[in-house]
């Protein structure tokens, strides 16, 4: 069954509204009680496959027999996004495609995984909430640093402003300041059911630790590059596909989520 909502103008505008204003937007009760038990028991297979350690699926070739190809290959799921990117660039995207992600944050790699501060290369992300541990301090909840920076005219500054950000120096040292009240993160709970989307090119963000012994599972859509096609755009997909390809002979794994959510 696709998404339940009913796509309009009005709602496009409604959760644009909310992205710009607190960092966020919510669909509540969008995946229906059975699409979500199909989901999780599919995410329960993979997750067997791994020995309960972390795993992500990124493309439609990896997700294509999971109930989230109905999600992305809905026309009106694909107009949502495209009239959000619309708000947010003041353009089309060059492509209506929806680039689907699995993540399943477990066991002590998951750990690792965790706090990994980034921007998404593309400008609209929309996240499903499969598994969301209940218990205990470290649930994996979402930290966002909201709208922190506008789209990038230049890609050569897109590209150095991530790689300042984006490495275990700069990420030990936000870490570090959290721990110490420095930077205060917004924290989003997520509650499964609900769609969940943000400027994920804009928001600096990261999933909170989760205890080894749970499963953290999130279903990301990302949606308009706004540097598609460029030079370094392409040279990041292959230093992504390359990191990618050394972590899967490491763990005997599949490529790491490079935008984890
Ligand atoms: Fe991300």
């Amino acid at each position: 069954m696709p998404l339940s909502f009913d796509m309009d103008e009005q709602l496009v505008q409604r959760l644009a509204d909310e992205i710009d204003t607190n960092g966020f937007a919510k669909l509540s009760a969008a995946v229906t009680a059975p699409d979500l038990e199909q989901l999780r028991a599919w995410t329960d297979e993979q997750a067997q496959k791994h020995q309960g350690e972390y795993f992500a699926y990124h493309g439609e070739a990896m997700l294509s027999e999971s109930l989230l190809a109905s999600y992305w290959s809905d026309p009106r799921f694909k107009s949502l996004l495209g009239g959000l990117y619309r708000h947010a660039a003041k353009t089309d995207a060059a492509s209506d495609r929806i680039f689907p992600v699995l993540r399943c944050v477990q066991g002590n790699q998951g750990k690792r995984e965790s706090n990994s501060f980034h921007y998404d290369a593309s400008l609209v992300t929309a996240l499903i909430p499969v598994f969301i541990p209940t218990e205990g301090e470290e649930r994996g909840d979402l930290m966002l640093f909201p709208n922190m920076r506008r789209v990038r005219a230049w890609v050569l500054f897109n590209v150095i402003e991530k790689a300042l950000l984006q490495n275990t120096f700069t990420r030990r040292w936000i870490i570090k300041g959290m721990q110490r009240d420095w930077l205060k993160p917004y924290v989003l709970r997520l509650e499964p059911g609900n769609v969940y989307f943000f400027w994920g090119y804009r928001t600096l963000h990261a999933n909170r630790a989760c205890s080894p012994e749970v499963k953290r599972a999130t279903a990301l859509f990302h949606f308009g590059d706004p540097h598609t096609g460029s030079l370094a755009t392409r040279l990041i997909l292959r230093i992504n596909q390359g990191r990618a390809r050394r972590m899967s002979n490491k763990a005997g794994n599949q490529p790491p989520a490079s935008t984890p959510s």
